[in-house]
């Protein structure tokens, strides 16, 4: 089990100490440099926003029982975060050489862009509009960005034994076959009744109304727009209902000039 690297504050001007300007960032460093990999880890990475509680859920239910009294534990504990030291830890994780599995979820930043946006207005506080926050996002100075930078490290490393690289989009068309795939990749046999009831569980309906994976006890002690739900719409696509035509226009340059130099074969107009 993870050692706690990662407690949510729950007092406003820490949460946005810690999250708007990277305070105890050292702490998570020095965390990070002294915590002892695994060869049986397994890792969920992902740029905010790709699907990082989805898949999370999905992985603890498939190394775990979903109708066990631990899966009504919130997720927060029971696939703790490591966060930030994802930024700069993660790099010196993968040089290592031990053998620990990860799972990379990657989205459409189109989409990604819009579901961040209310994930700050929901958690950070933020106070400005779609438009301020559009061009923030692209760029890149938002926590956790350069958003393709993130991306294409793991694609890159895609064909690493150790490394399965997944998208969004695909768990969204087809949420049974990717259940399948992940439990290909972390060596466990499922059978078909389990994967029926998983499938079910993971449901974007499901998902809405579970309190573990909302992790709702801890949000609802601290500070946040209770009016938008952390579990939105969970839609591909919804950027067409945000990005105005000359936003549609820089996003998809942007893209462009980011992928220039890749074989990233999705996203791109
Ligand atoms: P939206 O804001 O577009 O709805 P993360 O967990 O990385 O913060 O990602 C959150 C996004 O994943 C949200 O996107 C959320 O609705 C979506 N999501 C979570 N569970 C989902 C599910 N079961 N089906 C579809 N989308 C889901």
């Amino acid at each position: 089990k993870l050692d706690k690297c990662f407690e949510m504050p729950t007092d406003r001007a820490v949460i946005e100490d810690t999250f708007v300007h990277g305070a105890n960032f050292e702490n998570w460093y020095e965390k990070c440099q002294s915590f002892e990999m695994k060869s049986s880890d397994v890792w969920v990475v992902t740029y905010p926003k790709a699907g990082t509680t989805w898949t999370q859920e999905m992985v603890w239910c498939i190394l775990n029982d979903l109708e066990s009294e631990e899966a009504q534990i919130e997720l927060m504990e029971r696939v703790p975060f490591i966060e930030k030291t994802q930024i700069m830890g993660l790099k010196k994780l993968l040089r290592s050489k031990l053998y620990f599995q990860i799972i990379y979820v990657c989205r459409d930043p189109r989409d990604v862009c819009v579901s961040y946006y209310y994930h700050h207005l929901k958690l950070m506080a933020y106070s400005g509009n779609f438009d301020e926050f559009f061009d923030l996002f692209i760029n890149d100075v938002l926590i956790f960005s350069p958003f393709w930078k993130h991306i294409l490290e793991f694609w890159e490393r895609r064909h690493d034994d150790n490394i399965f690289f997944i998208r969004f989009e695909d768990m969204k068309q087809n949420l049974r076959g990717m259940i399948k795939k992940v439990a290909k990749f972390l060596g466990k046999e499922l059978s078909e009744e389990y994967i029926d009831k998983l499938e079910n569980h993971l449901s974007f309906e499901n998902m809405k109304t579970n309190a573990a994976v909302n992790n709702e006890s801890t949000f609802s002690a601290i500070e946040c727009r209770k009016d938008i739900r952390f579990m939105r719409n969970g839609k591909v696509g919804d950027w067409k209902c945000h990005l105005n035509e000359s936003q549609v226009k820089q996003i998809n340059k942007w893209i462009e000039d980011n992928l220039k130099d890749s074989d990233f074969p999705y996203y791109r107009t």
